[in-house]
């Protein structure tokens, strides 16, 4: 565990951090003393979030009001953040909101998702992994999902992403780790945020704590490169050891009974 966040850096960069497990993160984050940039697209409650961090915590937070998925969103980071020391990237926004089958959805919704869970994460990596490559300290955490573990009817290109932040944050661990920068793939399962609630309704138990999540991201983000939480982890190994059809039939019937 990392004693005190601000020896990452002064800042850090949360991309989905207006509600839920984002916002969670930047409570956190704020209450350690670190200051904030928070992305998202709905500029009000991204404007209320800074307004309350700043008075509870006297920590610097900036905004960012922009679609992840748009054309030079990247670049627009980038530009805002210029002057900062980003020393924690935060790749949080990403869930699955609408479900159905691949090819009865629009290719649209399938490339929004690959742009948001693949290209995004992967270009803010590339951008503030090299700057702390080169400053010799930082932490990187990309929000995975237990549906990474496997493919899964109703959210095939959903799963595929995540399987992918979570290859991928294991390799960009093993390069970034000798030059003392942090790296964790986060895999959580499903957790009661506002876009759950929006997608699947407010009914269903079970579901894990948002703040949990980011508390055991925070905590464990020096036990790299992978982090499953809320106790899930001997969950994911049995499902990641099973014959594929197996896990995939188990992970359907799991998604299918939480928006049946
Ligand atoms: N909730 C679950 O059950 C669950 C389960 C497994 C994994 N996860 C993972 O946990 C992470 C957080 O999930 P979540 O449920 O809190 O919902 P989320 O929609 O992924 O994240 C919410 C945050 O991301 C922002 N956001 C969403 N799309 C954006 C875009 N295109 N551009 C900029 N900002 C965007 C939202 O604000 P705006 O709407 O204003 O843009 C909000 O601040 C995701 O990576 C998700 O895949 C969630």
């Amino acid at each position: 565990m990392i004693s005190d966040l601000r020896q990452l850096g002064d800042w850090a960069l949360i991309a989905g951090g207006s509600e839920g497990v984002g916002a969670c993160f930047a409570r956190r984050l704020a209450t350690a003393g670190v200051n904030l940039v928070l992305m998202a697209r709905k500029a009000e409650p991204l404007e209320a979030l800074a307004v309350e961090l700043r008075a509870a915590s006297g920590v610097a937070v900036r905004t960012l009001s922009l679609d992840l998925t748009a054309p030079g969103a990247i670049d627009q980071a980038r530009v805002a953040t210029d002057d900062l020391e980003v020393g924690l990237l935060i790749c949080n926004a990403g869930s699955e909101t609408r479900f159905g089958d691949f090819v009865d959805t629009p290719l649209s919704r399938a490339e929004g998702m690959i742009q948001l869970n693949v290209v995004v994460p992967t270009a803010l990596a590339h951008h503030y992994g090299g700057l702390m490559k080169q400053r010799r300290r930082g932490g990187v955490i990309l929000v995975g999902s237990m549906a990474g573990n496997s493919g899964c009817a109703k959210i095939a290109v959903y799963a595929a992403a995540k399987a992918y932040s979570q290859t991928f944050a294991e390799g960009l661990w093993a390069e970034l780790n000798p030059h003392g920068v942090h790296v964790l793939g986060l895999v959580i399962g499903a957790t009661r945020t506002p876009a759950l609630e929006r997608a699947i309704g407010t009914a269903h138990d079970g579901l894990a704590d948002a703040d949990e999540m980011a508390r055991e991201g925070l905590d464990h983000l020096d036990e790299g490169p992978v982090w499953v939480a809320g106790g899930n982890a001997s969950a994911a190994r049995h499902i990641r050891a099973l014959p594929r059809a197996e896990a995939v039939s188990m992970m359907s019937r799991g998604t299918a009974s939480l928006i049946d």
